[in-house]
C-alpha cells in the first residue's frame, strides 16, 4: 500500500519530532539539540541527538538516525505503513486508503466527484449571488474579470465561515471520513472539522477531459498563502495536470492552425489571455513543469511557447523546461516580458493586440539559451567559453532528430566562433558520458562506503547543500554533472534534486527528503549529516565556497589533460589551425589559476 508523499508530508508536519521521542525516552535540551541515552544501544553517557530544526535524530555511539518515522519504526519494530497510520492517528489526521483498484477505491473515487461537483456548484452559487457574492465580484471587476470569465471557468467564492461547506455537504449525506479525504474539509488538532477554504476566489481544475478534479484558491487581499490547492488526491496529480487544458485542447489543435500551446504561469494570467483571444493556453499549477506535463501537452500539441517571469528564478525555470520538451522531442520557444510584468498585468495594461507580436517574437530553444548563456558567461576567456558550449551541447544531446542536431551545432559553431567539428567531437564525448553514468552500476560491496580521500569532502559538501538551498542552486548551475565517488551520496543528491525541482526547496526539505529515503542505511547517512552543524551561516557559505573552489580546481585539471590530449591528436592529423586553438585555450585556461 502506498501512500502519497503528501500525506505523508502532512503527517509528519503534525508530528513534532521532539514530542514524540519524549514519549519515550527523557530528553534534556543540549544547545539546539536535545540529548539522550540512546534507546537502540547499550551507553552509560548520552550520544543519542534529537534537533528540532530538522526534526531528526541520531545517535553518535550507534550510528542510527532517521526522521519521526523512522523513530517508531525502530522502536515499535513496526513496518512504515503502520508507523505512519500510529503517527496519524496520534495527530488525529484521517488517512486515506492509498490503493485504488478495490471496488471500494472505485466508489470512493466517485464518492470524491461528487463530493468536487457539489462544492463547485457550491462556490459558484456563492460568488453569482447577488447579496452574497458581492465583495467577491468587486475584486474580481477591479482586476478587470468579468462575468463571461466568471461562468466560462466556473469561477466561485468560498465564503468567510469556517463551515458553510461542511453544512452543505454534511446536509447531502457525506460522511466526515470522506469530506476529509477529499482535502475540502479539514480538522483541527482539536479534532473539530472545518472548511479548508475560506473567503476565496475559487478556481475550479479539470483534467483533459474536463472532469473536476480540485481547486485552487486566491485570497481576496494580501494574506499569505496567496494562493491554496486542494490536495493531491487518487484522482489528481499536481505533476501531470495542466490548468485549462480541457478548454484550450480544441483552439491548440483547430484545423488549419499551427498545433501551439502557451503556457503561464499563474491561474489568472491564463484567464486573461484565454478571455483575451489567445485560447490556446494553459497554466502550471504552481509547479515547475515536469516530464509528465510536456507528455500530457504532446498529445494536443507540436510547439510550446513558454511565458515565465524574466527574472533569474523564471529564466532557470525556463531552461530547466527547455529540457524537458527537448526530450520529449517537442518544438519549444520562450516568450519574454517586460521585467516584474505577468501576462495578466501587461495585456491589461497594453492590450491583446500588443501580445501578438509577442508570440510571434518569442525565441526559439536556441536564442533563448545562448542569450542566457552568454549574459551569465564571458566567453571570451576560454573557461567562459568551455561553460557556455558545455551547457549549450547538454541540452543538444538531449535532442533525439539529427537533422535538428546538425542545424543547431551549425548555429553554434556560426555564433561561438568554434569549429563545428570540435563541438560534434564534444558532443561525442558528452554522450559516451552520459551513456556509461547510465550504464555503469556500483558494485555491491561499494555501496555504503565512501572512499577514503573524498569521502570527508563529499560528506562536507552534501551537508552543506542539504542545509542550504541556495548552495544547492548554485552548485547545480556550476557543475551540472558532478558525480560522487560514493553511491549513497549520489542517490542523495539526485532526491535531492528532485525536490527542488518540484517546488522552492523550502525549510522542510531535509525532513521531507528523509520521507522520500526508505532504505533505512540510507536513513543513517541522511540523518548523519543533517546533524552537522554549521554554526552561523557564515562559516556555511565559507566552507560552501571552499569546496566549490576545490571542485572547481578539479574540473580545471581535467579541462588541462583534455585538452593536452586534444592538442596531440591535432598533431597528430597535422591540422595547425586547430593545435593553434587548442593551445590557446590551454594557455588561457592555465593563466586562471
Ligand atoms: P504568482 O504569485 O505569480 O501570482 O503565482 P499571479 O498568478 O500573478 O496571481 P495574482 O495575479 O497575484 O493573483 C503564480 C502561480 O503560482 C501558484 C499559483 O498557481 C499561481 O497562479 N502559487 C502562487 C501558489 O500555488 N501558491 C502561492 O502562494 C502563490
Ligand atoms: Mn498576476
Amino acid at each position: 500500500m502506498a501512500f502519497s508523499e503528501q500525506v505523508i508530508d502532512q503527517v509528519q508536519q503534525a508530528s513534532d519530532i521532539v514530542d514524540v521521542v519524549s514519549s519515550y525516552v527523557p530528553l534534556k535540551r543540549a544547545g539546539r539539540n536535545y540529548k539522550a541515552l540512546c534507546p537502540f544501544h547499550h551507553e552509560k553517557t548520552p550520544s543519542f541527538m534529537v534537533n528540532p530544526d530538522k526534526q531528526i535524530f541520531h545517535c553518535f555511539g550507534c550510528g542510527v538516525g532517521g526522521d519521526v518515522f523512522s523513530f517508531v519504526m525502530k522502536h515499535e519494530q513496526m513496518g512504515f505503513p503502520e508507523a505512519l497510520r500510529h503517527l496519524a492517528d496520534r495527530a488525529r489526521i484521517c488517512l486515506p486508503e492509498a490503493s485504488d483498484t478495490t471496488p471500494e477505491a472505485r466508489s470512493l473515487n466517485e464518492r470524491l466527484y461528487q463530493i468536487y461537483a457539489l462544492a463547485s456548484e457550491f462556490y459558484h452559487t456563492r460568488l453569482t449571488n447577488p447579496a452574497l457574492g458581492e465583495q467577491a465580484r468587486s475584486y474580481l471587476a477591479k482586476r478587470s474579470f468579468d462575468l463571461e470569465a466568471v461562468k466560462t471557468f466556473q469561477l466561485g467564492f468560498a465564503p468567510p465561515e469556517w463551515r458553510a461547506l461542511l453544512q452543505m455537504l454534511t446536509k447531502k449525506g457525506f460522511r466526515d471520513e470522506e469530506l476529509l479525504r477529499s482535502g475540502l474539509i479539514v480538522r483541527s488538532v482539536q479534532g473539530e472539522a472545518y472548511d479548508l477554504f475560506r473567503n476565496r476566489i475559487i478556481f475550479p481544475i479539470m483534467n483533459a477531459q474536463g472532469k473536476l478534479i480540485a481547486f485552487g484558491g486566491r485570497v481576496l487581499g494580501d494574506e499569505t498563502p496567496k494562493y491554496l490547492n486542494s490536495p493531491e488526491t487518487s484522482i489528481f496529480k499536481k505533476r501531470k495536470e495542466l490548468y485549462a487544458l480541457h478548454l484550450a485542447k480544441r483552439f491548440i489543435s483547430a484545423p488549419g492552425a499551427i498545433r501551439r500551446v502557451l503556457i503561464t504561469e499563474g491561474y489568472l494570467d491564463c484567464i486573461r489571455l484565454y478571455m483575451s483571444g489567445f485560447q490556446n493556453v494553459v497554466a502550471s499549477l504552481g509547479t515547475s513543469l515536469t516530464e509528465e506535463h510536456v507528455r500530457n501537452l504532446k498529445r494536443y500539441a507540436d510547439e510550446a511557447i513558454v511565458i515565465f517571469d524574466p527574472d533569474p528564478a523564471g529564466e532557470q525555470a525556463s531552461l530547466r523546461s527547455l529540457d524537458l520538451f527537448l526530450e520529449e522531442g517537442m518544438a519549444v520557444k520562450v516568450l519574454s516580458l517586460p521585467q516584474g510584468i505577468d501576462p495578466d498585468d501587461f495585456v491589461r495594461a497594453r492590450g491583446p493586440e500588443a501580445m501578438k507580436p509577442l508570440i510571434e517574437e518569442s525565441q526559439d530553444f536556441f536564442d533563448f539559451k545562448l542569450r542566457v548563456l552568454l549574459a551569465r558567461y564571458n566567453r571570451s576567456d576560454s573557461l567562459g567559453l568551455l561553460k557556455v558550449t558545455g551547457e549549450f551541447l547538454d541540452s543538444i544531446s538531449k535532442i533525439k532528430n539529427a537533422v535538428l542536431v546538425d542545424r543547431y551545432l551549425k548555429r553554434l559553431s556560426a555564433n561561438l566562433g568554434v569549429e563545428e567539428t570540435s563541438l560534434r567531437s564534444e558532443l561525442k564525448k558528452l554522450k559516451q558520458k552520459q551513456t556509461s553514468l547510465r550504464f555503469t552500476k556500483p558494485a555491491g560491496s561499494q555501496v555504503g562506503q565512501t572512499s577514503d580521500k573524498e569521502g570527508p569532502f563529499e560528506n562536507i559538501l552534501l551537508s552543506l547543500l542539504l542545509n542550504e538551498p541556495m548552495h544547492l542552486t548554485v552548485f547545480q548551475e556550476m557543475f551540472p554533472h558532478f558525480v560522487f565517488s560514493s553511491e549513497k551520496a549520489n542517490k542523495v543528491l539526485h532526491l535531492l534534486g528532485q525536490m527542488a525541482h518540484e517546488e522552492a526547496l523550502s525549510r522542510h526539505s531535509a525532513s521531507k527528503l528523509l520521507n522520500r529515503v526508505r532504505d533505512p542505511e540510507l536513513k543513517n547517512y541522511v540523518s548523519n549529516l543533517l546533524v552537522r552543524e554549521w554554526g552561523s551561516a557564515r562559516d556555511r557559505d565559507r566552507a560552501f565556497h571552499d569546496c566549490m573552489e576545490r571542485l572547481r580546481k578539479g574540473e580545471r585539471s581535467e579541462q588541462l589533460k583534455a585538452l593536452r590530449h586534444q592538442i596531440s591528436q591535432a598533431e597528430k592529423t597535422g591540422d595547425e589551425k586547430l593545435v593553434l586553438q587548442y593551445v590557446r585555450e590551454y594557455q588561457g585556461l592555465l593563466g586562471k589559476g
